[in-house]
């Protein structure tokens, strides 16, 4: 009876030495080298053999608004690689519907029901001169870094997306 118990004992205890630490030759799917969730892929920067799917993001991050409304200038530069192909404006289309439309209006008057709600500044009126004078570029870098009051989209929207976005505006708002 005593014997059993020892044995029982021990095998109770590899029983949850296994469970705890698991078997030397046991292998399990979360020990890849790939990038844990909510870490950053170590050491720094993607590991090798890693293909970018887009170039990652050039244009210069300001902290200040002083900083901000320079880089919005310079990139005044840029040019807008994307068409304004019946593609793109169909794209950039329903791309303001998810996107904009909830500040800036299904119309682009700067009054959807989101922006109503703001008070001290209201989305802009996209048909007026203000958007409409800036480049293609200056545009880019708004929709890349945001505004002050604006959340930016290079999360949201691809750079081809964003250009798809800015045809569309300068199209369906654009006084002619
Ligand atoms: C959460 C509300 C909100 C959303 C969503 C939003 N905007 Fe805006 N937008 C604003 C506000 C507010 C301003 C005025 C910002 C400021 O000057 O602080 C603005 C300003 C702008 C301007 C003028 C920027 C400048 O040069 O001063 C453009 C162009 C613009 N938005 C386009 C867009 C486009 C295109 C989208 C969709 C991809 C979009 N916005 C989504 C709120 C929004």
């Amino acid at each position: 009876m005593r014997r059993t118990t020892r044995t029982v004992a021990v095998l109770l205890l590899l029983g949850y030495g296994a469970l705890s630490w698991g078997y030397p030759w046991d292998q399990d799917m979360v020990d890849q080298p790939s990038p844990k969730p909510q870490k950053s892929p170590a050491p720094a920067g993607p590991g090798p053999g890693s293909v970018p799917i887009e170039g990652g993001e050039t244009l210069p991050a300001p902290t200040t608004d002083a900083g901000m409304d320079q880089a919005k200038k310079a990139a005044a530069a840029l040019i807008n690689p994307i068409p304004a192909s019946a593609e793109s404006l169909a794209r950039g289309a329903s791309l303001f519907e998810t996107n904009c439309r909830v500040c800036h209006g299904s119309q682009g008057r700067g009054d959807g029901p989101v922006g109503r709600k703001f008070v001290t500044k209201s989305p802009v009126d996209l048909h007026e001169d203000y958007t409409q004078q800036q480049a293609d570029g200056e545009l880019f870098f708004t929709l890349t870094r945001g505004r002050a009051l604006m959340p930016f989209y290079r999360d949201a929207l691809s750079a081809t997306e964003r250009w798809d976005v800015i045809n569309y505006v300068k199209h369906e708002f654009g006084n002619p």
